[in-house]
């Protein structure tokens, strides 16, 4: 892999403990280009430096873009593991037929994620709670304003070292479920991770802000009836017992936390099941006692406690501190990750 040495380097941010979600980015990124008739190529690391586009570029214009989020731990064994990267490098290969951006190849993304983790291993935080995300994108560079499909795109990777994604850690965050808004539709882009379903989902996420919540929870677009996820992360239940998630809909982002979540659920022989939910039961499961839990999945969130929901002015308390079923996947998860509990899955790709 060509490396492209920058001349100076960054400082390095001073605290672990303060570096927040994606405000820090290290040294190098992964770049490589495509065109039509010559398909991907240019693949090298590079100093992280602001890059030239064209104004007229898809992807400032019509949103043809895509992104992907993974983190990367410090094993016991110096070595660095990085979380399911064949996971993310599959589901960017459907969002990227989604787009129609062209598939691009996985061996040579992964050699160009490996080659930059090695030269950037001293950015990767030690303190707990933190990692280094790592943020693949493919975007559409060319310059016309005709709306189709790029014949040009840039893919590149960004690394950041991070904590918490919630400014409070892992204090519960309080929901707004939002029943005028919908951030996807039926036959849309929900299950891909494109760069307008983010958009989309800021309006109703800065109402919510202002009215005192930490994010919105999506309902099904068609109805506003069934809960489906919250924009950063995934949502679990724990109603009467049971562990239940919304079943993937189409309109839902199929995480890879969510999907191991439910994996270590499945074998610690508990009761989980992913399936419709409307709001209306878990109103009624919260009036009789039964809603004990709900937490939120995602590579950035991690598992985040949800403490309350608010859904057409009524508030669903569930609880203060984070529940025994979000606390034992938060620790069998991030033990995986961080190496101090076995890696049975064989979820940790090791980077030596
Ligand atoms: C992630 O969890 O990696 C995400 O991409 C969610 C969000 C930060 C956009």
């Amino acid at each position: 892999m060509k490396i492209i040495q920058r001349a100076v380097p960054k400082p390095k941010p001073a605290e672990d403990s303060a570096l927040g979600f994606g405000k820090y980015f290290t040294d190098y990124i992964f770049t490589m280009r495509y065109r039509e008739g010559i398909g991907w190529y240019d693949a090298a690391v590079v100093p992280n430096e602001p890059i030239a586009f064209d104004p007229a570029a898809s992807v400032f214009h019509y949103a043809q873009g895509i992104f992907e989020g993974m983190k990367a731990f410090l094993q016991p064994d110096g070595s660095i593991g990085v979380f399911r990267p064949e996971e993310n490098w599959a589901r960017m290969q459907r969002s990227a037929d989604r787009m129609c951006i062209p598939a691009f190849p996985e061996a040579l993304a992964e050699e160009g994620l490996e080659t930059l983790l090695r030269l950037e291993k001293d950015w990767i935080p030690h303190g707990p709670g933190t990692a280094l995300y790592i943020r693949p994108a493919i975007v559409a560079t060319r310059a016309e304003l005709g709306v189709h499909a790029s014949s040009e795109y840039l893919f590149f990777i960004l690394l950041s070292p991070v904590g918490s994604y919630f400014a409070h850690g892992t204090q519960p965050v309080k929901l707004l479920a939002e029943d005028v808004y919908a951030r996807v539709a039926p036959g849309g882009t929900g299950e891909a991770k494109c760069l307008g379903n983010y958009a989309a989902s800021l309006k109703a996420a800065e109402i919510a802000r202002r009215k005192g919540f930490d994010q919105v929870l999506w309902l099904d677009p068609a109805e506003k009836k069934y809960v489906e996820e919250v924009g950063s992360m995934n949502i679990f239940f724990v109603i009467d017992g049971e562990t239940v998630t919304p079943s993937l809909s189409g309109t839902i982002l199929p995480g890879i936390t969510r999907k191991s979540c439910i994996a270590i659920l499945n074998n610690l022989g508990r009761r989980v099941s992913e399936r419709r939910i409307s709001v209306e039961e878990l109103v009624k499961a919260s009036q009789a006692g039964t809603l004990t839990e709900a937490f939120g999945t995602g590579t950035a969130a991690v598992i985040s406690p949800v403490g309350e929901i608010c859904y057409r002015g009524e508030t669903m308390k569930i609880g203060t501190q984070m529940g025994e079923t979000a606390a034992l996947l938060y620790d069998t998860l991030t033990g995986i990750q961080r190496g101090t509990l076995p890696d049975r899955y064989g979820w940790v790709k090791k980077i030596f």
